[in-house]
Order: structure tokens, then sequence, then C-alpha cells
């Protein structure tokens, strides 16, 4: 069985009726957005983050759970949609799930709308059912994802990355929705407020080592089903090219420096820095930092008793740094 197979085994009939209240969720009486909401779900992606909302739910209940923890899994894929769509137009991405991404088929100015009608149909799924402890959860992930984009930008621009700062905005842009989920999960079935914590605390290591996997992707050939490569090309310093500025010599820096201040468009400069990379064992210390979250985030994980949930949650672990897409 493949993982993510292996992983849904116990939230198989929740995901099953996900899809249904998800689609749903996106309903406008607006045409154009029916056609292109029609065409996400489509492609959707892997459904991590219900995954892990409900899995949390499941594992801090004993089982069971209500509306509201579907409501909360709708919120979170469609702020994650949401995010997606913007995010390709921001880093002028073609391509998303293994076809033309929002921006690439109806242009910039329709994606960043359908971003925001995501966005806030997320949002009021909240609202409408007076979910407020869930929407606190939420909208502290969204400040965070813009933030995190913006610093990340900010970032590009002086192409003065530190280690610190590369975490930071991982945590940001990616980690807090991913906590997110697992707050979401426990407190959608009235857990503690210390074991939503907790769950937050153990979904923002996940999340971490989640976007230190697609930041490796980057520096692979593997088809992922969207582009790889185009991370020197947006100037974006990730954790294998930091690492490689943090150790050589100053004239080895100097040209990796100037190959993505003013050599980012060329394919052949770009493609020596990653070689360069490689050889220096970026990719090696990356994948050492991503497996230290990782088990972090398994630590946490241990603190509960066992259970099929829990026992999904470690496969999830472990597919979060072997998945292939
Ligand atoms: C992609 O997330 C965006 C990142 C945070 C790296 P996923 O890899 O979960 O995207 P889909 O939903 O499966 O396409
Ligand atoms: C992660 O950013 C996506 C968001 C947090 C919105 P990236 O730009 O690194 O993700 P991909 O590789 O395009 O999915
Ligand atoms: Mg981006
Ligand atoms: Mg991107």
């Amino acid at each position: 069985m493949k993982p993510v197979e292996l992983i849904k085994l116990p939230i198989k009939m929740e995901m099953e009726l996900f899809e249904k209240k998800f689609k749903d969720s996106m309903q406008s009486n607006v045409p154009l957005l029916n056609r292109i909401t029609y065409y996400i779900i489509r492609r959707k992606g892997k459904q991590m983050r219900p995954m892990f909302v409900f899995l949390v739910a499941k594992m801090v209940s004993d089982g069971g759970f209500d509306e509201r923890t579907y409501r909360g899994a709708s919120v979170v894929e469609l702020i994650h949609t949401a995010t997606l769509v913007h995010d390709d137009v921001v880093d002028d991405s073609n391509r998303r799930r293994g076809f033309f991404s929002i921006n690439a088929l109806w242009k910039n100015k329709i994606a960043v709308l359908v971003g925001d009608f995501l966005l806030s149909k997320g949002l009021l799924l909240s609202i409408d059912n007076e979910d407020f402890d869930l929407l606190k959860l939420i909208s502290i992930a969204v400040r965070e994802m813009s933030e995190g984009e913006l610093l990340q930008i900010e970032k590009a621009r002086k192409l003065d990355i530190s280690e610190d700062i590369y975490f930071e905005i991982i945590r940001q842009k990616t980690a807090t929705l991913i906590a997110a989920c697992c707050g979401i999960g426990a407190a959608s079935v009235g857990a503690t407020e210390e074991t939503v914590q907790q769950m937050r605390k153990f979904g923002e290591y996940i999340g971490i080592a989640f976007q230190i996997k697609d930041d490796l992707f980057d520096y692979s050939e593997e088809k992922i089903g969207k582009p790889t490569g185009i991370d020197i090309k947006e100037q974006k310093m990730t954790l294998p090219l930091i690492y490689t500025l943090n150790n050589c010599s100053s004239k080895e820096k100097g040209w990796i420096i100037n190959s993505v201040k003013k050599y980012n468009r060329d394919k052949v400069r770009v493609k020596e820095v990653i070689s360069f990379v490689k050889n220096q064992g970026g990719i090696e210390y990356t994948i050492s930092k991503m497996n230290e979250y990782k088990n972090k985030a398994l630590s946490i994980l241990e603190q509960f008793p066992d259970s099929p949930y829990k026992n999904s949650l470690k496969t999830m672990i472990d597919y979060v740094v072997e998945r292939k897409i």
C-alpha cells in the first residue's frame, strides 16, 4: 500500500466526506469562479492538511468528532489553496500539481481575486458557524504566512539571509499553517488549551521539516508536478545554499552571490551553482536539519498513548521527509 493510503486508513470515511464538503465550500454565483474552482478541485493536491486535522482530532479524543472538525478541515484546505494560487503569482510559476497554474491559464489579475475569494470563503465558514476558537487559530496562520512571504522577498532582494532567518521564514510561510491544522484538530474536539498548544508545536516542527523537503526538491531533477531549479532564479536562498555560503572560501562566496545577483536567469550558471552546493555537502547538511525537526515532532507524539491515529501520524512524519512529490 502507498504511504498516503496507509496514513488515510483510520480516517478513510472522514476524508471521503471531507471531499464533498470541501467542494461545496467553494460555491459561488459567478460562472467564471465556478469554472476555476471546478478546475482546482479536479487537480487536487495531497490533502495533507485535512489529514492532520482529522488524525489529531481523533488521537486526542479517542475517535469521536462532529461537524466542527469537518469545518476545520475545509477551512485549512481553503486557506492552503488560496495561498498556493497567490504563491504562483508571487513566484511567477506556471505549473502546479502537474498542470498549469491558475495564473498561467487565467492570468495574474484573476488569480489574485480567486485567492482572495477562497480566503474569504475559509474565514466565513468559521464565522457563520461561530467557530471563533478555530477562526483565531487560522487567522494567526494567515497573518504569519503573509509576513513570511514578505520577509522572504525582503531577504531575496538584499541577499543577506542567515540560517536563523531562513528558519523564521519557513516557520511563518509554511509551518504556521500546519501548526494551525494540528491545533484546530485538537480544538475542534474540545481538547484543553495545553493540548492545543502542544499539537500546534507538533505541527510547527513537522511543517518546518515539510518546507525543508520542498526546498530540497528544488535541487533535484525529479518530476514533482511543479518546476524545480527556480529558487535561485527567483533569488530565493534556501538552506543548501545558505550552508554552502557559510562553508566556502570568500572567493567562492563572491562567485555564488554574484551568480544569484546577476546571473540568476542564466540556466548554465544556475546549474553550476547547484553542482557546487552539492559538492560542498549542502544537501547532506540540509537533510540532517530536516531530520532534527522530524525527531522533535516525533518526541511530542510519543507523549500520547498508542492508537491507530498516532500510528498514522508517525507514518505521516516519515512520509513528509521521504515523499517523492
Ligand atoms: C505546497 O504544499 C506548498 C508548500 C508549503 C511547500 P503541498 O505540497 O502540501 O501542496 P499540495 O496541496 O499537495 O499540492
Ligand atoms: C510555499 O512556498 C508555499 C506557501 C507557503 C504559500 P514555495 O513557493 O516555496 O512553495 P512551492 O514550491 O511553490 O509549492
Ligand atoms: Mg513562494
Ligand atoms: Mg512557489
